[in-house]
């Protein structure tokens, strides 16, 4: 099965085949190179045509082992990489496009997508790059990722004359953010919504309480749980589901869950226990364990994130909206209760240094028993 690229009358696999977590150069071994690069021809044999890679993984290897599986194959495939954001500028993703065609073995990107958003970069540098690209017939269709709808209209106009199809966001039963903001906004503007960690990056498959749910509807299905979350995905008209996997086996399964089709009344449940209930936590009751202890650390940003935390206050204090961050629920309970940042690091910080540690950041909680009698 095949889903449109936004307006351009072209189309793509409805899955999409991922290629984080190769590992970098150093760590390389010429037999997993080998069975990687064999897995992702054998994607290809079944009908997931589209392969979404990026400079940042591996630092270039991914992209270098893409390039070695589509070899022979480039007509066949819908090749789609991303630009770090730290190179949007004009110059730097000029050459970024370049190393990226080279490792890629190829003298043309289908799809060449920003990665995520660098406010600190005028978009109208990193356009006037797209737009060269695209004239040199290097890069046929253009992507964002990772941006909200406010971002993706302030993208969108300054990119008009650019032939924008898509948009990366991450979508699966445990992260439903897109539904109330990207997914409308791609719909109304014709843009197709690559959905990434649809499998909840594999951790959805082995915990929480909501797995017992997932059984039962794979032994109903005859089919895996994996099988069951990706259907869930592509139930939703246009959005294609970019899911990676490492052994044939984990291929085979995916590509098998384009056929499957799940009832309404499944559907209903599904979307009764994965209700996303939005709260609203102080971050002063939320531990981060990551780069930074504290706002002043953050501030400071000696660890280059990017983008930097005081890039996204100064969005947020212009007005922009925050996607809820994961959480998970630690001790105590009621207003008591504390939690644990399982993601957007960044964007916590960067809530923080706009709105101070008292003022409550929209968030969820990932495991809890939301929609099944639990608390939360
Ligand atoms: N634009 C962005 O910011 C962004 C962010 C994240 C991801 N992406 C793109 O989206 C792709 C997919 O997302 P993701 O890699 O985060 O996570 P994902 O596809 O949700 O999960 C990948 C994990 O699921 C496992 N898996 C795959 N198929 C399975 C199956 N049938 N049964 C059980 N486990 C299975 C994989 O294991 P094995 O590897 O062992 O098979 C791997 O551990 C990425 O590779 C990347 O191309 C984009």
């Amino acid at each position: 099965m095949e889903r449109p690229l936004g307006r351009t009358g072209a189309f793509a696999s409805a899955i999409g085949q991922g290629t984080t977590k190769t590992g970098p150069w150093s760590d390389a071994s010429s037999e997993r190179d080998r069975e990687r690069i064999a897995v992702l021809q054998y994607g290809i044999e079944l009908g997931m045509n589209l392969i979404d890679t990026a400079e940042l993984y591996g630092g270039g290897h991914a992209e270098d082992l893409v390039g070695r599986a589509i070899a022979g194959r480039r007509d066949r495939v819908v090749l789609a990489s991303k630009f770090n954001p730290e190179h949007s500028g004009y110059a730097t993703l000029l050459a970024a496009a370049e190393a990226s065609l080279r490792r890629l073995r190829t003298d043309y990107l289908d799809l060449y997508q920003l990665h995520w958003p660098e406010p600190r970069i005028p978009f109208e540098e990193t356009v006037a790059a797209l737009d060269r690209l695209v004239a040199d017939g290097k890069v046929r269709w253009v992507g964002l990722g990772n941006m909200t709808s406010v971002q993706l209209e302030h993208a969108r106009r300054l990119a008009s004359h650019l032939p924008l199809v898509s948009v990366q966001v991450e979508y699966n039963l445990f992260q439903r953010a897109a539904e109330s903001d990207v997914l409308p906004y791609c719909e109304e503007a014709g843009l197709t919504p690559l959905a990434y960690s649809v499998l909840d990056r594999g951790a959805g498959m082995v915990a929480g309480p909501r797995r017992d749910l997932l059984a039962g509807l794979a032994s109903k299905y005859e089919c895996t749980v994996a099988q069951i979350m990706v259907a869930w995905v592509l139930r939703r008209p246009g959005v294609i589901a970019l899911v990676k996997a490492a052994s044939r086996q984990h291929t085979t399964e995916n590509a098998g869950a384009i056929a499957l089709r799940l009832e309404d009344a499944d559907l209903a449940h599904l979307e009764q226990c994965f209700a996303q209930r939005i709260l609203h936590v102080a971050p002063e009751r939320i531990d981060v364990r990551g780069v930074y202890r504290t706002a002043d650390e953050a501030r400071q940003n000696v660890q280059d994130l990017v983008p930097a935390p005081v890039a996204v206050a100064e969005c947020l204090a212009r007005g922009e909206s925050l996607k809820p961050l994961p959480l998970a629920a630690m001790s105590g309970s009621g207003e008591e209760r504390r939690y644990a940042l399982l993601d957007g690091e960044v964007l916590y910080w960067g809530w923080v240094l706009a709105r101070g540690l008292g003022d409550p950041m929209p968030a969820f909680v990932r495991d809890g028993d939301v929609g099944m009698g639990g608390a939360v």
